[in-house]
């Protein structure tokens, strides 16, 4: 006991010192803002396997990284590469991966202040996704390796923290080698965080609430059960209480319940609660309602812990005949498979493109996304969660081993409190999915996941037809890749096995053309492509909606995605597959799952009516639609009236003539829906659309804008291609443009690399110094004329160990040198410790011979004559200011100009806003076309909690 009395009162004293400075006793703070970045293995491993906390290069504590461009998190470095025809295409054609070893390694360095009051606490540094093989380095400590480069890790860095001081954290990613055959990206493209607690706490991803009722039937009060997972990292045994609170979806109290733990020091220790809502508000994706349960830890009378945990109460099952069953009714899923980049930004999504896309994907009827094929970034389940969507959250690999089940039990621990997920996949089309060992393998991921969540069933996405051999023979739900020919069999074969359709369609389709053109790499829009192992829309959803026990299924894809061309190769650098191009753009096949699947009204025309030199000749008219009958006019003549099957299109065959195509939709004998689409004049205008025009000044929030090209009327020209320039102005930036062109080579960003040039430094003086602190020597103005020339060039310097001394040299500056934007100097090494002045100020110092440290020192120069001094310290071997000494000019300011062409009248910008409130216009101009700007208004907000 008497120890238990020192953990307490050791508990106290913190808590005391956490409330004299009002921090919360758990923050979690967004760790995004203000990265150096380098693209390249210039410095191999930099870590050192002989001694610990020595890592050198950039991995170590001193390196200079002035001379890196700075970004923000999420970063993708993929999209700032150009096109290349002879790399990888399933990627996309980006010089990246194998054979690209430069261009595949970066290096990412952050440093920052740790407050004197965090002594005592807990630090975790958390990493929802790198792609991939990362080195995590902290204060010159390899912290971590990570390979997975979609599964999130944390490390602990409570025992390398300099509270108090300055620390610093790097990170080495390696993307040569590929986990998919898909565009990955390469990079931190999701967030990182600092989470600080008290030693007694919550463990990470330590909280799983779920709820039951009596025969999996959502009728009564719901049982409620909260594991909790409390970790006390403390040399002192602790009591505590864990007090929960449920938060109902109106914001009341739903329920409250305690219970005391006793741990031990360095313990672990689970616990298990259970009480009970009644009433409970279920959870759809028709009406998305959110529980909260909030998790205070309470220990010798002090709060240590607090967490809050959105859920949702809901019943999910399979049945054999009904298929899923959601709150105890069937459900049809009506999903989509996607993958994780989005136009301009690549795989780095900020965290509102997650709910513009489940947006978009919600308006087609959508209600459930497959993350194809990995785990997701913890935002697109939030956004699932919040707006309505299920999820198959997918597992990347197959494999029972330690690493691989280390990874999918991260999955499940972080996902599991997610209504929105509704399944597990396991794996995606593995190669050995029908042997023995795959089966085993499966069976022992099931395992752990049912250990892990008992609420939920496994499927897997199997590519075979009547095969029950293998992974299918022990899967909780047969996945259906394809086959769409095979299920009745199967289901024959297999009455007590529940099916979903895991992946079909594959329909391939460029938005806004309608006949395929190989060489150009665009595939028609009807309903008509698809490879040989897949379907039409019309095809697989026929033979899905009439059959239940088949719950429904995900179509290959929603969106576009980048790589995988299919079904040609260069030029096409993007997918066909999505519903949606790769900006959420629709394409026409959009309109008939909306019609299929949304409750809305739909009456759509294809293709466009802009056919010059076709005058006369037949086209192709479909309309797609869910009203009872159809009637198409052309320029006022109708063409007749025809009823609309179930599932289906209807189709006339037109003599073309400019004009208007109008399409009128029937229900009940009664006009309900009309649609037309019209010849255009030539491209005269550009229109601006943001989704939204208030944004909130974060730092992170965007607005998404719509780039169209009309005509003099207003209409967006179907076929039109111009060049638009983008000019922001205000509190913001551009961080992406796409078109939605599969083969478009443009740039999708476009970064600073400012114009600059470089002077050697070359006339230093050196004097041999007792000491190489406060020394006069390091002025401005000091008389130097009698000290030894010195060679800054060589590979080695003239210091003997415990040697220093004092380099000094002086540059003359043109004006508009003084004030050139920026200018840095670069040393090519300082062997051991050195300290730079410019003009007798401090400028920077650093203590790694290895490092090629560089200072940033426009502020510190005037006009004229200027003084560099450098005091250095030698420890071992021969040292010196060695491998010279450059300074870098940059001539003008950074001015990018963004642009991107529209296709097929079409292109998209995002614009994100700073953390300064005031507004953000955007301007658009194309040679011949009225210039068009829009107002995009960056509100004061509360920014997250963030590291500085
Ligand atoms: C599937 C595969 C997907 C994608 C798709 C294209 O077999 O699971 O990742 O490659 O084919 O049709």
């Amino acid at each position: 006991m008497a120890c238990a009395g020192v953990a307490l009162f050791v508990l106290a004293v913190m808590t005391v010192a956490c409330a004299a400075s009002d921090t919360p006793p758990r923050e979690r703070l967004l760790l995004d803002f203000g990265w150096k970045f380098h693209l390249g293995d210039d410095w191999g491993l930099a870590e050192r396997l002989d001694k610990a906390g020595v890592s050198t290069g950039p991995a170590g504590r001193s390196f200079g990284d002035n001379g890196w461009r700075t970004v923000n998190l999420p970063h993708d470095w993929v999209p700032e590469l150009p096109f290349d025809r002879n790399a990888d295409g399933s990627h996309g054609f980006k010089p990246v991966g194998r054979g690209y070893h430069t261009n595949s390694v970066g290096w990412y360095r952050r440093t920052f202040e740790l407050p004197e009051t965090d002594k005592g606490r807990r630090l975790m540094l958390e990493f929802d996704g790198v792609y991939r093989d990362c080195r995590v380095f902290f204060n010159g400590y390899l912290i971590g390796h990570h390979e997975s480069g979609y599964s999130s890790f944390g490390y602990d860095i409570t025992d390398m923290a300099n509270c108090g001081g300055n620390n610093t954290l790097a990170v080495r990613v390696d993307a040569s080698e590929f986990e998919g055959w898909f565009y990955e990206g390469a990079g931190i493209y999701r967030h990182v965080w600092l989470v600080k607690t008290s030693p007694l706490h919550v463990a990470a991803d330590g909280t799983f609430v779920y709820s039951q009722f009596p025969g999996n039937v959502p009728e009564g009060p719901a049982a409620l059960i909260v594991q909790t997972q409390l970790q006390n990292d403390h040399s002192n045994e602790a009591d505590a209480t864990i007090q929960c609170e449920v938060i109902d979806p109106q914001g009341k109290s739903a329920a409250q319940f305690k219970e005391s733990v006793a741990l031990g020091p360095w313990a672990e220790k689970d616990s298990v609660q259970k009480s009970s809502v009644s009433a409970p508000v279920l959870w759809s994706p028709e009406s998305p309602q959110l529980y909260k349960l909030v998790i205070t830890v309470l220990s010798g009378g002090a709060v240590v812990d607090r967490t809050e945990t959105e859920f949702g109460i809901r019943t999910v099952a399979f049945d054999v005949d009904k298929g899923f069953l959601l709150n105890g009714k069937h459900y049809e899923v009506k999903g989509t498979c996607n993958h994780q980049d989005h136009a301009g930004v690549g795989s780095a999504l900020p965290d509102r493109l997650q709910y513009f896309r489940v947006s978009r994907l919600k308006e087609m009827g959508d209600n459930g996304i497959r993350t194809s094929h990995n785990a997701p970034t913890s935002e697109l389940l939030e956004a699932c969660d919040r707006l309505g969507m299920l999820v198959m959250d997918e597992n990347r690999l197959l494999g029972s081993d330690a690493q691989n089940m280390d990874y999918l039990a991260g999955q499940i621990r972080r996902d599991r409190n997610h209504p929105s997920v509704f399944i597990w996949s396991l794996f995606n089309e593995e190669d050995q999915q029908t042997t023995p060992a795959a089966m085993r393998a499966a069976q022992t991921m099931q395992r752990l996941v049912h250990r892990l969540d008992p609420t939920r069933l496994c499927t897997a996405a199997g590519n075979v037809g009547n095969v029950f051999e293998g992974v299918n023979s022990i899967l909780d739900v047969r996945g259906w890749n394809y086959y769409p020919t095979a299920v009745d069999g199967y289901h024959k074969d297999h009455p007590t096995q529940p099916e979903i359709g895991t992946e079909q369609a594959s329909t391939v389709s460029t938005r806004g053309i309608y006949a395929n053109d190989k060489e150009r790499g665009y595939v028609s829009a009807y309903d008509e492509n698809a490879p040989p192992w897949a379907n039409t829309a019309e095809y697989w959803w026929k033979i899905f909606a009439a059959r239940p026990w088949l719950s429904g299924g995900f179509v290959w894809t929603g969106f576009d995605y980048r790589g995988e061309p299919t079904p040609y190769g260069w030029p096409c650098i993007n997918s066909h597959f999505g519903i949606l191009d790769t900006c959420g753009f629709a394409k026409d096949n959009f309109y008939y799952y909306q019609s299929w699947w949304s409750d809305r009204t739909v009456l759509h025309l294809l293709p466009h009516w802009n056919w010059p030199g076709k005058e006369g000749e037949e086209i192709n008219v479909r309309c797609l639609g869910n009203c009872e009958e159809v009637e198409l006019f052309l320029n006022d003549q109708s063409l007749g009236r025809q009823a609309m099957p179930q599932n289906s299109h209807l189709q006339w065959k037109v003599k073309y003539a400019p004009g208007t195509l109008l399409a009128k939709g029937y229900k009940g004998g009664q006009v309900v829906a009309e649609t037309k689409v019209e010849t255009t004049g030539a491209p005269a205008a550009i229109k601006l659309t943001p989704d939204r025009a208030s944004i909130n000044a974060d730092g992170e929030d965007i607005s998404i804008l719509t780039v169209a090209v009309t005509d003099s009327e207003g209409r967006i020209v179907p076929v039109a291609g111009n060049m638009i320039d983008f000019n922001l102005a205000g509190p913001g930036k551009i961080i992406g443009v796409g078109n939605g062109d599969p083969s478009c080579h443009e740039p999708d960003v476009y970064f600073a690399s400012a114009p600059s040039h470089s002077v050697a430094l070359k006339d230093w003086r050196m004097k041999r110094v007792s000491s190489a602190s406060d020394r006069p020597e390091v002025a401005e103005k000091f008389d130097d004329g009698q000290w030894e020339k010195v060679d800054v060039a060589r590979d080695q310097g003239p210091l003997e160990p415990g040697e220093s001394a004092i380099y000094r040299t002086r540059l003359t500056l043109t004006p508009e040198e003084a004030s050139a934007p920026a200018v840095a100097v670069s040393f090519g090494m300082i062997d051991d410790d050195g300290w730079v002045y410019v003009n007798g100020q401090r400028a920077g110092e650093s203590h790694d011979w290895q490092s090629q440290p560089s200072f940033d020192i426009g502020k510190f120069l005037h006009e004229g004559e200027n003084t560099i001094a450098v005091a250095v310290k030698n420890r071992e071997g021969p040292g010196g200011v060695n491998k010279g000494v450059q300074l870098e000019i940059q001539d003008k300011p950074l001015t990018l100009q963004w642009k991107r062409s529209v296709f097929n009248g079409l292109a998209q910008v995002i614009v994100q806003g700073g953390k300064e409130p005031g507004v953000l216009r955007l301007e658009a101009r194309g040679e011949g076309l009225t210039t068009a700007s829009v107002n995009i208004s960056a509100n004061a907000a509360a920014a997250r909690p963030a590291i500085p």
